[in-house]
């Protein structure tokens, strides 16, 4: 689908609700279906990819039932599937798009008493699985594949404990691990480099399973977790399409209400104040074990380049797309390093990004780990600082999206500092993460 975006005629004001947080929901599914007792998960996400974990439960035998669009009734199973009446060799399970749903699962399926195969849409099939087959196979899993790749066929085992050291700060990787050493034998303890997003933690505690942190190591030891009822909060992935946009739409004054501000996802926030941008965070409190609140953004004239690298990076790998939008719009350089799994997500995220973007003037380079964005926030256009687009020698092309939900997103949020109208392909590609999007964005003009 061919989208087209242009400059908003007015400031962005008002309030939104940012929807459920993709990264909560998933493992709110996960685990209730594992744990030992029913509950209510309220806000559940409506994106593809969490459907595709919801619609796996269902068919692992886990009775769950819509009360409403977002509300689900999930009975767990105490640890022990029952997929299917009848006993083929093998099932066969459809991860969609989504790299948390079949790492994951991975990381459940790998003890249990039966053999699976979980398959996933072309993106999914190109991104590297090596980062979990490697540790599980270590606690006894057996995991075949070809180039470690999707699919992958897994024979269920008596997993035991380990201790693994992860080159790679990744929280898909520490929370297949975690889940494996929940139904191994003895301890398992997962390190990683920088402490990436911890919501299998906070969930794991507040459902009871036996964990211990110590700083960037954690430890599970073999546990059910008791069934508790959930409320996922909202998105800070998604919200930060509308911080960028408010930061660098002309006159544009908002607040996004019910973001989730865990610590260890909330580099956005921390980027945007050294940026110099105009933010606020309103009504901070603790759901479910996880910090939200309320972010009031506001244009900000005057943003300045900064560096992105090293401990910030697993804090908003996701953001940055956007980030890169919002860094051409600063006075100064944006540097990101350390980035280089960008390169392993929904697309190249570099490559990709560093294409598209120059495409409508953004001057940035592509580096092996990251990007540099030379900000040109001293051009003035009709509704803010402008990128160059109306640069005659630019062809006008529509930006490519890549089967990529944030870059689709990430795209339109450039648009709306265009001189002229700009086309994005693939823009249906946002169902994946965040099917409200426009209508969200619809609701500030
Ligand atoms: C996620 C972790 C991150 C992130 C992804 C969701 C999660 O991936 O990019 O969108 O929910 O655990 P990595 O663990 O591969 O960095």
């Amino acid at each position: 689908m061919l989208k087209t975006v242009k400059a908003p005629l007015r400031p962005l004001k008002g309030e939104i609700v940012i929807p459920s947080d993709k990264s909560i929901s998933h493992r709110a599914v996960m685990f209730s279906s594992l744990a030992e007792g029913e509950c209510i998960v309220r806000n559940f996400s409506s994106g593809a990819d969490c459907h595709s974990t919801l619609n796996l439960f269902k068919a692992l035998g886990v009775e769950i039932d819509f009360i409403d669009s977002k509300t689900l009734k999930i009975k767990g199973c105490g640890g022990k599937f029952t997929p299917a009446k009848f006993t083929p060799a093998i099932y066969t399970y459809s991860c969609g798009n989504s790299g948390t749903t079949m790492r994951l699962v991975s990381g459940i399926l790998a003890g249990q008493n039966f053999n699976s195969v979980l398959t996933g849409d072309e993106s999914l099939s190109k991104r590297p699985m090596r980062r979990i087959i490697e540790p599980l196979s270590l606690m006894g899993a057996d995991i075949s594949s070809v180039d470690a790749h999707a699919p992958l066929t897994i024979r269920g085992k008596n997993l035991h404990g380990i201790t693994y050291s992860s080159k790679l700060a990744s929280a898909q990787v520490k929370s297949c691990i975690l889940l494996a050493g929940l139904n191994a034998e003895g301890e398992t303890t997962f390190e990683e480099p920088y402490v990436s997003r911890n919501h299998t933690e906070n969930l794991f505690k507040y459902l009871g399973a036996d964990i211990s942190i110590n700083n960037n190591a954690v430890t599970v030891r073999p546990s059910i977790m008791q069934a508790k009822d959930i409320d996922i909060v909202g998105d800070i992935s998604s919200a930060a399409f509308f911080i960028t946009a408010g930061l660098i739409v002309k006159g544009s004054d908002f607040v996004i209400k019910n973001v989730g501000l865990n610590e260890t996802r909330a580099g956005i926030i921390d980027v945007v104040k050294r940026m110099g941008g105009d933010i606020e965070i309103l009504n901070p409190r603790i759901v479910s074990g996880e910090t939200a609140g309320d972010i009031r953004v506001k244009y900000t004239e005057s943003l300045k380049g900064c560096t992105i690298e090293g401990s910030d990076i697993p804090r908003l790998i996701d953001e940055l797309p956007v980030i890169a939008v919002l860094a051409s719009q600063a006075d100064g350089e944006t540097i990101v390093k350390n980035a280089g799994d960008l390169r392993n997500k929904e697309s190249d995220r570099i490559k990709c990004l560093v294409q598209e973007l120059s495409k409508i003037g953004v001057n940035i380079e592509e580096r092996e780990d990251g990007f540099i964005v030379h900000g040109q926030g001293s051009k003035w256009g009709k509704w803010g600082k402008s990128l160059a687009q109306n640069q005659p020698h630019l062809p006008r092309l529509p930006l490519e999206s890549y089967h990529d939900h944030r870059l689709a997103m990430s795209f339109y949020i450039a648009g709306l500092v265009c001189e002229n109208e700009i086309a994005i392909n693939g823009f249906e590609w946002t169902k994946i993460s965040f099917p409200e999007f426009e209508e969200l964005f619809s609701s500030l003009i």
